[in-house]
């Protein structure tokens, strides 16, 4: 998805934004460029392709620039090529602009710009930006310092959509104008110099002080000060937010791709979740939320809405809550959510979970739930990420930067997170005796060291891995939270090997899938629930009698039979299994993406966090 990175101070900047723009390759994008404020007027470089082609330009070393706005693209108006690339600027190379999101009347607007003389050179809704802001700056007729900020604001009055955008000017030489509506923008305060990004991780090695800019907001940048503004250019005062993140969190610290880092850090992922969440004989401790028995007991329905893991992750979610405290859950994924007319009011809790913080659909449920009066809580990884200012309350998951693509301890601590949420509500509720809610949460307590354990496996999943990279399908089976395992297990073996898979109930398996399964098809299950292993193995013996190739991931002692694999993790209470059990099959996709020569970190046709719908 496409990155913004942008610089204000006394260094030369074009090293910089392209040093930002690599710390943001992990979003996926497929061009990119940078424009700085030089001497002689704004200069523009550009190209389709990687990051690192910037630096063979002709002419990218020449310039002193100490301004400059850098940008990722992934296409959503017109192909990959130069001229689409961002930034773009205005026919009279006076406003150079990069931009995240989509203009949504970019046609209108474009028809009435070209009404009035102006050209286009790309298929891009972005090039409309620069010139409606020269169309503004023309019809202004104050020369004040905010000439240019003025203009920004009426061509932002203009525009439907979703967009932050970075500005820079000819006309405003030592300044940089930054704004957004629903797409993520931070700015990041150093000494005498001032930085801007999409993503936190991209600047973290610059500064940790950041300022979160919120819908419809304006900064006014120069090196040493920034000045904020509102829809209405009134001036506002913003704090300062401390990032605790450490720069080298994000680097892959020795391991060879970010996805293998991020499976082994997750012992001390989860260890971070569950922070200081559990103290000993003490109710569970949500500093953030401060929710009322009475209030609780108002809610008669819950929903989980999601995109992809973070998804998987709440169907475990549902399983837990509605188990410990007696309320309907439902799960929803957020694109269909937001356009059905889900039945919700004042007595309903909306849960979003998004790594990110920043997925489009995500976002727009949040925003559909609350206008129907529901109260809503955002579980993130990103503080400050767009869902958790949407959101009236708002936990983090503390897993630390996420880069590959594909999600691992996000997801792993996005279980614990729910499994330690569903506890807070019970303890509230008074929904479940004591002596259960000691007993699990001490289990919650040993999750780091028995996912520690699950990831000795490593060597067994490397071996299987290389018996089955070839296959063209496979096939995954669990019931229960199993099941939940085997379609996260299905998502990330697609998203990083290419295989194509399915993720069945096994129950389901005879009401049609079973008709695949043929001679030599792998079949992987999962099974970790003692009250439902011999239906499970029942169904494996369906797979086996066909012909199958069988694989069975267990924390149990399986009834002697005829399985080809299996590998043994350690046992948990049941809503805890998935983050367990999940261990093997992330190495396993991982394997067979390396056994295949993928890139691993970075899969096709996908971004990591996906900013539009
Ligand atoms: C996970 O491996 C995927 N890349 C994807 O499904 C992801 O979980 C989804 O896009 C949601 O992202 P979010 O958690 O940042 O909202």
């Amino acid at each position: 998805m496409c990155g913004i990175i942008g610089y204000i101070g006394t260094k030369k900047a074009s090293p910089i934004l392209i040093n930002g723009l690599l710390r943001l390759e992990y979003r996926g994008y497929d061009s990119a460029g940078i424009s700085t404020v030089e001497k002689n007027g704004l200069s523009i470089m550009k190209d389709k392709g990687r990051v690192k082609n910037l630096y063979n330009l002709k002419g990218i070393d020449d310039l002193d620039g100490t301004i400059g706005i850098a940008h990722t693209r992934w296409a959503t108006h017109g192909k990959p090529s130069k001229e689409n690339s961002h930034p773009h600027m205005d026919n009279s190379k006076s406003f150079s602009v990069v931009h995240n999101g989509i203009i949504e009347n970019y046609n209108e607007l474009k028809n009435f710009l070209k009404g009035k003389g102006y050209n286009f050179y790309s298929q891009t809704d972005t090039e409309i930006v620069p010139n409606l802001i020269h169309y503004y700056y023309s019809k202004d007729s104050n020369n004040d310092k905010y000439r240019v900020l003025r203009a920004v604001q009426s061509a932002c009055k203009d525009i439907k959509g979703s967009y932050a955008f970075e500005i820079i000017s000819k006309y405003m030489p030592n300044n940089m104008i930054v704004v957004r509506k629903d797409s993520p923008l931070v700015i990041g305060k150093g000494d005498g110099e001032n930085y801007v990004s999409s993503d936190i991780p991209a600047i973290l090695s610059f500064t940790k002080d950041f300022y979160l800019l919120n819908d419809n907001e304006f900064a006014f940048l120069s090196k040493d000060n920034i000045e904020f503004f509102d829809i209405n250019l009134n001036k506002i005062d913003k704090k300062i937010d401390s990032i605790e993140w450490n720069a080298s969190a994000a680097d892959k610290n020795g391991f060879e791709d970010y996805m293998l880092k991020e499976i082994y850090e997750q012992p001390s992922a989860i260890r971070e979740t569950i922070g200081s969440r559990l103290p000993e004989n003490e109710p569970c401790n949500f500093e953030d939320l401060n929710f009322s028995k009475e209030f609780l007991s108002s809610i008669n329905k819950m929903y989980i809405i999601a995109c992809g893991t973070a998804m998987h992750a709440g169907l475990t979610g549902k399983y837990v809550i509605e188990q410990l405290c007696n309320i309907p859950v439902t799960v929803d994924i957020a694109s269909e959510f937001r356009y059905r007319n889900p039945i919700i009011d004042k007595n309903t809790l909306c849960i979003f979970i998004s790594q990110s913080g920043e997925t489009a659909d995500t976002i727009a449920a949040l925003k559909l739930s609350k206008s129907k009066g529901a109260t809503t809580l955002a579980i993130s990884n990103v503080i400050g990420s767009s869902i958790t200012r949407e959101a009236d309350y708002s936990i983090y998951t503390h897993a630390g930067p996420e880069i590959a693509v594909a999600s691992t301890k996000a997801y792993t601590s996005q279980v614990t997170l729910l499994n330690i949420l569903a506890i807070y509500f019970a303890e509230v509720l008074e929904s479940t005796s004591k002596d259960i809610i000691t007993k699990f949460k001490k289990e919650i307590l040993e999750l780091p060291a028995k996912v520690e354990e699950a990831l000795k496996c490593s060597d067994d999943i490397k071996d299987f891995s290389k018996k089955i990279y070839q296959e063209k399908d496979v096939f995954f089976l669990g019931r229960g939270v199993d099941y939940n395992t085997a379609l996260e297990a299905s998502l990330k073996l697609k998203e990083i090997s290419y295989i194509h898979s399915d993720a069945y109930a096994a129950g389901e398996l005879k009401h049609g899938p079973i008709a695949l399964i043929e001679n030599d098809v792998t079949v992987i299950s999962v099974i970790t629930d003692e009250n439902l292993v011999e239906k499970t193995i029942s169904n494996i013996q369906e797979v086996i009698s066909r012909g199958a190739k069988t694989l069975v991931i267990s924390s149990l002692e399986l009834p002697s039979n005829n399985i080809d694999f299996v590998i043994n993790i350690p046992h948990t209470s049941v809503f805890l299994s998935p983050i367990v059990s999940i261990i093997p099959f992330q190495l396993l996709s991982y394997f067979i993406s390396k056994e295949k020569g993928l890139d691993v970190d970075k899969p096709r046709n996908l971004a990591k966090s996906v900013t539009v719908e």
